[in-house]
């Protein structure tokens, strides 16, 4: 039986998660979870399952009083006092999943992550805890869910090359000057998959493609140049690898989050069984393109940003966090988001001295200068 934390348990990636642990009570117990602002959410989580601890925006902690309650801004002193062995599923949106990932490497918990966020931000200071640690980071997102499948067994000197693919996002079919005029609500319209706000608005900008050639660098320890993002509009292949002998391996299946979901949950020696919903002779092509750098400019420079290494996907992460709210809010054009990512990276002066410290101050520092030019106008 696997105790089960789950942090953003309110979410599209907490909500598929429950999904898999009631179906596998006999493996998968939830002993703490943990929202935002969704009360009335956690609370029904909190009744179903029975836990114990839990975890909440600030002003609604009193709603669990009869519970141990944590302040959402302090996740990883949850972690710290869990008494028993437990596995942490990061399904927190943003750059606020880092420090629990840290704390739950710490204490030797398994942290099964979606939160691509963490690796972006922090992936220098995660790796280094890593390897002092009994712990296994198993990735979420289901392009690294297939490369980890692809890669089982192999040895990282033979992959010559690894490829994820991208849908394209909600605007792929509109030119570069189309996007002056999109709406919100056409943003978050994925051709393909059911997701959180933020992550649908990255897949539009191809922020989300940045983000997962950042993962894929740390959690399989290869250099960017073998790491490639191609365009492919079905969503049916997530990953392949490419060995130095020719071989390719590719992996397929539904778009359906469960199913990375439960290969992490179950971990590398079985498979549980899951509904298949793939009917090969249901597709009619599958098509791979290059990713277009004029159309998809952001994705470019994300790439080049993420070369550089440093600090500097700290501050594309905290402009992008930041901008995306500020679209779903209204407040920006989607053309925007881009102009202040752009900004930034210009306004800051990244370095390269990594420390949590220096993560978090200049997360804090960027978010205060795109909050202050762009939300009060100044
Ligand atoms: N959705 C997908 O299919 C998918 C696929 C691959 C990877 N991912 C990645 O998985 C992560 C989660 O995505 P999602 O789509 O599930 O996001 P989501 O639907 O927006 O859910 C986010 C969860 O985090 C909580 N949360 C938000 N802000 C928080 C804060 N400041 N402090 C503490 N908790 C906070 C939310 O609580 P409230 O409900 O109270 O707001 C919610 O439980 C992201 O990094 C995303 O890129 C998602």
């Amino acid at each position: 039986m696997k105790s089960v934390v789950l942090l953003g348990a309110t979410g599209s990636i907490g909500e598929q998660t429950l999904e898999i642990i009631e179906q596998y009570p006999e493996r998968f117990k939830l002993v703490a979870a943990t929202a935002n602002h969704s009360v009335k959410a956690l609370e029904a989580i909190v009744h179903k399952h029975d836990i114990k601890i839990v975890a909440i925006a600030e002003s609604h902690v009193a709603a669990f009083d009869d519970r141990q309650c944590y302040s959402a801004t302090n996740l990883d002193q949850l972690i710290n006092d869990l008494e028993d062995d437990v596995v942490v599923v990061n399904a927190l949106v943003g750059a606020v999943g880092l420090k629990p990932t840290m704390a739950a490497l710490k204490r030797g918990f398994d942290v099964l992550l979606a939160n691509k966020e963490t690796l972006v931000v922090g992936g220098a200071v995660i790796m280094p805890l890593l390897k002092e640690s009994s712990a296994k980071l198993i990735p979420i997102d289901s392009e690294h869910s297939a490369l980890a499948q692809c890669l089982r067994g192999s040895r990282v000197e033979d992959v010559d090359k690894v490829v994820i693919t991208a849908s394209g996002g909600s605007f792929r079919d509109l030119d570069k000057a189309a996007l002056e005029n999109v709406t919100v609500k056409d943003a978050l319209k994925h051709p393909n998959w059911s997701m959180g706000a933020k992550i649908t608005i990255d897949s539009a900008t191809m922020m989300n493609k940045v983000f997962e050639v950042i993962e894929a660098h740390y959690l399989f320890d290869l250099p960017y140049h073998k790491i490639e993002a191609v365009l492919h509009r079905e969503s049916i292949v997530h990953g392949m690898v490419h060995f130095v002998d020719g071989n390719v391996l590719m992996h397929a299946g539904p778009a359906d989050m469960r199913i990375p979901i439960l290969s992490a949950l179950e971990g590398d020696l079985i498979r549980l069984p899951y509904r298949s919903v793939f009917d090969i002779t249901k597709i009619k092509s599958l098509s791979f393109e290059t990713i277009d750098p004029i159309r998809y400019s952001l994705f470019d420079l994300g790439i080049a940003v993420a070369r550089k290494e440093g600090l500097h996907t700290v501050t594309m992460n905290a402009a992008n966090e930041v901008a995306v709210a500020l679209f779903l809010e209204g407040k920006i054009a989607f053309n925007a988001i881009e102009e202040i990512i752009t900004d930034c990276l210009l306004a800051f002066d990244n370095g390269y001295e990594i420390s949590l410290d220096a993560i978090l101050q200049l997360d804090a520092q960027v978010r205060a200068y795109v909050e202050k030019k762009y939300m009060d106008g100044e």
